[in-house]
């Protein structure tokens, strides 16, 4: 089967969806999207196929669709991607929204209520753990390797100058981060954070509008502990993320998402190293990886509840956040 696919958004990261879906011999793009006329004919061009400006135009032409990408941006990265997202699942079409599903909690479970009502695939663009190194230490962990998990640690940076919003830097960044600790440490039950605001010279008071460095302690609902360090002061030439889960039998170390593996056993020195894992070299390769993902399981017609990084998945993530701005502003820990 090949998998008629549209784009929805199609600026930088929409046209990376398509970079994927063109590449792929079981992928034809059959219609492109943007309220941007330009940036419609553009993608147009590009993909060979017809581009419309408005959602309804597009489900109006009749052109047959097996599923959308949904690539819109918006308020703090997610305010644009409830209404084209609402409109297609009520089409009856499966949804591979952007990260955040959502900067607002109402319209994201709007959104995984209705893909739910109308049993539809809603899967969400979290790519950072798609990787062969990450599938590694999952199989680690599921085969007991670690032991009992006690503790995950994440640090996830970058620079980043936005300044949009005071939450633009948590709501935006860290449904990569906590995806990831959701991955080894499941559903998470309480949350306390602090966050401090970087200096910037021509800011208000010499500061960041946005609240670019945080540090959050985390009780997931089996008992783990953990914590996530996050900024958009940090990280320069190189590291955006180190990922560390440690168990009563040994820990593992997870740098750049695909980039080094180690296994260290607790009672042994004898270490065990995997440096790009299944020839992934960076990050940049995750989409292709979590997109092809999509479509495999859409063409296997895999039950909703199945889909990798699903709706339901990146609505819990995001509710982390919320209650992680709640820890800060009311100074408290939040249970979710
Ligand atoms: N998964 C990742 O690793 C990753 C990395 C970076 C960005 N992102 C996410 O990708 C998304 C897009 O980011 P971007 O940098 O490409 O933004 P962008 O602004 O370049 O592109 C968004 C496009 O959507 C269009 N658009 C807005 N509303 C629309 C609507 N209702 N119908 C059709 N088109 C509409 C805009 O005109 C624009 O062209 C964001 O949600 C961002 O958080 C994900």
């Amino acid at each position: 089967m090949s998998l008629n696919v549209a784009i929805v958004g199609v600026g930088n990261i929409g046209n990376i969806h398509g970079g994927v879906y063109e590449k792929r011999p079981d992928c034809t793009i059959v219609a492109v999207c943007d309220i941007i006329k330009e940036k419609a004919d553009k993608a147009a061009t590009r993909y060979n196929c017809p581009g419309f400006t408005s959602v309804k135009e597009m489900l109006a032409s009749g052109i047959k669709i097996d599923a959308v990408s949904v690539a819109t941006a918006g308020t703090e990265n997610g305010g644009d991607h409830y209404e084209p997202t609402m409109e297609l699942l009520a089409a009856g079409l499966p949804v591979l929204g952007e990260k955040p599903i959502s900067n607002n909690i109402g319209h994201a479970e709007e959104m995984v209520a209705l893909a739910r009502e109308k049993n539809l695939r809603y899967g969400i663009n979290l790519n950072h753990r798609f990787t062969p190194a990450a599938l590694r230490a999952k199989e680690w962990v599921e085969a007991g390797r670690l032991g009992e998990i006690n503790i995950i640690n994440m640090t996830m940076w970058i620079n980043n100058p936005n300044e949009s919003s005071p939450w633009f830097h948590i709501r935006a960044l860290h449904p990569h981060s906590l995806d990831v600790m959701r991955y080894y440490g499941g559903d998470v039950e309480k949350v306390q954070a602090f966050f401090k605001r970087g200096p910037r010279k021509d800011g208000p008071d010499g500061r960041r509008v946005c609240w670019s460095n945080v540090q959050v302690n985390l009780l997931f609902k089996n008992g783990i502990i953990g914590h996530l360090t996050g900024s958009y002061d940090a990280g320069g030439s190189y590291g955006l993320e180190t990922l560390e889960v440690v168990g009563s039998e040994g820990r593992f170390v997870l740098l750049d998402a695909c980039e080094h593996l180690t296994f260290y056993p607790r009672f042994s020195r004898q270490t065990e190293t995997y440096d790009y894992l299944g020839g992934m070299m960076g990050f940049n390769e995750t989409f292709n990886s979590r997109i092809s993902k999509w479509v495999e399981q859409n063409i296997a017609k895999v039950s909703p509840d199945e889909i990798d990084a699903s709706g339901a998945a990146a609505l819990h993530v995001q509710r982390i956040i919320e209650a992680v701005i709640e820890s800060w502003e009311t100074g408290n820990v939040v249970t979710l």
